[in-house]
C-alpha cells in the first residue's frame, strides 16, 4: 500500500527519494487541485464582504476549522485559532498568558529535553522578560519521558507542563495521558502535536490538555497555517497580547474592546488559501483511510528499516526499542562521517535527509551528541527508497 501516484512531485522528479517528511510533507493532488479551484473560484477576504464569493470563501474557513475540531475531537471549532508558524502559534500563547498575568517571577515551566525549539525559545523569552523559571525533564535510556525526574521537577512552583507528544529527533511517542493523570488542577498543560497529528488521531479530550498546537504543512496542507486549538472557557477569559482590525468590537482614539472568541485571536486578513488546503489535508486523509492504514504500512518499513541499517557498521540509532512507543523518524550518528557530510553526498544521489541538530539543540546536547542524521518517512515512501538509501552508505563506507 503506498500513495505515491497521488502526489505530483513524484511525477515530476521521478528519482527523487524524500525522506524528510518530518520537516514538511509533500502535497497530495487532491490539495493542490483544490487550492487552485479555490483561487480562481472563489477567493476573496473573509468576515467583511456580502457578495458571494466572500460567503463562499467564509464557509471553507470555517469548514475548514470544523474538520480540525472534528480530529481533534475539540468541542466546538471556534476553540481553533489559525496562526502563520508554530512560533507564532507558541508565541501569541506565551504573550498571552504573560499579558494575562496568569505567569510571575519565580513560577516554573516544565519542559522535556526532547523539544523542538518552537516550544523552548518562546518560554526562554519569557524568563528574560518576566523571570519565570525554565526546567527540563530528562528522557529515559530508552528516550521515554522519564517519570522519575518528571515527579521530582514538579513541585508547587510549576504553573505550566508542556510537552511534545512525539520527538521529532527520536520519534519517541510520550505517555501524555499519564502526564496529566500526574498533572495538578493550577498547572495549564500544553501539548506540541507537531509530530503526532501527521502519524495518528490525536484528541484533545483523551489529552485532557488546556492547549495545543499543530502545523498543516507536516500534514499534506500548504506551509504557514498553524493550528493552536486551546480550551474555550480559557480562550474567553484571556485578552490576547496581538489586535487590529476583525479582532475587536469597538474602537475610539482612546480605547478598545475585544471582540468574541476565536476572532479577537485572529487580528487581520487570514490566509484562506491555507485554511482551505488544510481542510482539504484532512479530507484527503479521510478519502484514503489513512489513520486506519498507517499502523501497518508504518510497522513494516520500521522494521524493515531496522534491519536494513545493521548492514552499515558503526552507526548509533537514538531510537527507542520499544515498537509501541515510536514512528518512522531514524536519527542516525555515523561514527565516520559528519551527518552534514553524508546528507551532501545523499542529495547528490537524489536522496533528501535533514542533518545536524533538528531545532533540538539541548537535546542534542544532552544526548553528548553534536549532529546527527534524520531519516523520515510518510506514506508515499516504500521499501525501496530505504534501500536506495543504504546502497549509498554501503558505497560510502566502502571509498572511506
Ligand atoms: C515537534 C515540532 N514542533 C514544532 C516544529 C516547528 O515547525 P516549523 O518549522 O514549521 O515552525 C517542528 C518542526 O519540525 C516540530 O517537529
Amino acid at each position: 500500500m503506498n500513495f505515491r501516484q497521488d502526489f505530483p512531485i513524484f511525477k515530476n522528479n521521478p528519482n527523487l527519494v524524500f525522506l524528510d517528511s518530518t520537516a514538511s510533507s509533500q502535497k497530495p493532488s487532491y490539495v493542490i487541485d483544490w487550492i487552485k479551484e479555490f483561487l480562481e473560484n472563489s477567493y476573496s477576504n473573509i468576515h467583511r464582504g456580502m457578495y458571494d464569493i466572500a460567503i463562499i470563501a467564509e464557509d471553507f474557513y470555517v469548514a475548514s476549522k470544523k474538520i480540525v475540531a472534528k480530529h481533534l475531537e475539540a468541542d466546538d471549532y471556534r476553540e481553533v485559532i489559525y496562526t502563520f508558524n508554530t512560533t507564532y502559534a507558541s508565541n501569541l500563547l506565551t504573550s498571552t498568558l504573560k499579558k494575562n498575568k496568569i505567569l510571575k517571577k519565580w513560577d516554573k515551566v516544565l519542559l522535556s529535553i526532547a523539544e523542538h525549539h518552537a516550544n523552548i525559545v518562546p518560554w526562554l523569552m519569557l524568563k528574560e522578560e518576566i523571570w519565570i523559571e525554565v526546567e527540563f525533564v530528562k528522557v529515559t535510556k530508552d528516550y521515554d519521558l522519564d517519570f522519575s525526574d518528571f515527579e521530582e521537577k514538579y513541585d508547587n512552583k510549576v504553573k505550566i507542563i508542556s510537552f511534545t507528544q512525539v520527538s521529532n529527533v527520536t520519534g519517541q511517542i510520550f505517555d501524555l495521558e499519564r502526564v496529566w493523570k500526574l498533572k495538578r488542577d493550577d498547572t495549564l498543560f500544553v501539548v506540541d502535536a507537531s509530530q503526532s497529528i501527521p502519524h495518528f488521531p490525536v484528541s484533545v479530550k483523551k489529552l485532557n490538555c488546556d492547549f495545543l498546537f499543530f502545523t498543516g504543512h507536516k500534514v499534506l496542507a500548504d506551509s504557514w497555517i498553524w493550528v493552536l486549538w486551546w480550551k474555550k472557557e480559557l480562550l474567553e477569559k484571556y485578552s490576547p497580547s496581538f489586535s487590529g482590525g476583525w479582532a475587536i468590537w469597538e474602537v475610539t482614539c482612546a480605547s478598545y474592546t475585544d471582540w468574541k472568541i476565536p476572532d479577537k485571536f485572529e487580528p487581520g486578513t487570514p490566509n484562506v488559501t491555507w485554511a482551505v488546503s488544510l481542510l482539504r489535508a484532512f479530507e484527503y486523509i479521510e478519502k484514503i483511510w489513512w489513520f486506519e492504514k498507517i499502523d501497518k504500512v508504518e510497522k513494516e518499513l520500521i522494521e524493515y528499516f531496522l534491519e536494513k541499517i545493521k548492514e552499515i557498521p558503526k552507526v548509533k540509532l537514538i531510537w527507542s526499542t520499544n515498537p509501541k512507543k515510536r514512528i518512522w523518524v531514524f536519527s542516525l550518528v555515523f561514527e565516520w562521517i559528519h551527518s552534514n557530510d553524508f546528507a551532501e553526498i545523499l542529495a547528490e544521489n537524489q536522496i533528501a535527509v535533514r542533518s545536524w541538530k533538528h531545532c533540538a539543540h539541548p537535546f542534542h546536547d544532552f544526548e553528548n551528541e553534536w549532529n546527527s542524521l534524520r531519516v523520515s518517512l510518510y506514506l508515499y515512501n516504500d521499501k525501496a527508497d530505504i534501500d536506495k538509501l543504504i546502497k549509498v552508505a554501503k558505497e560510502l563506507k566502502r571509498e572511506i
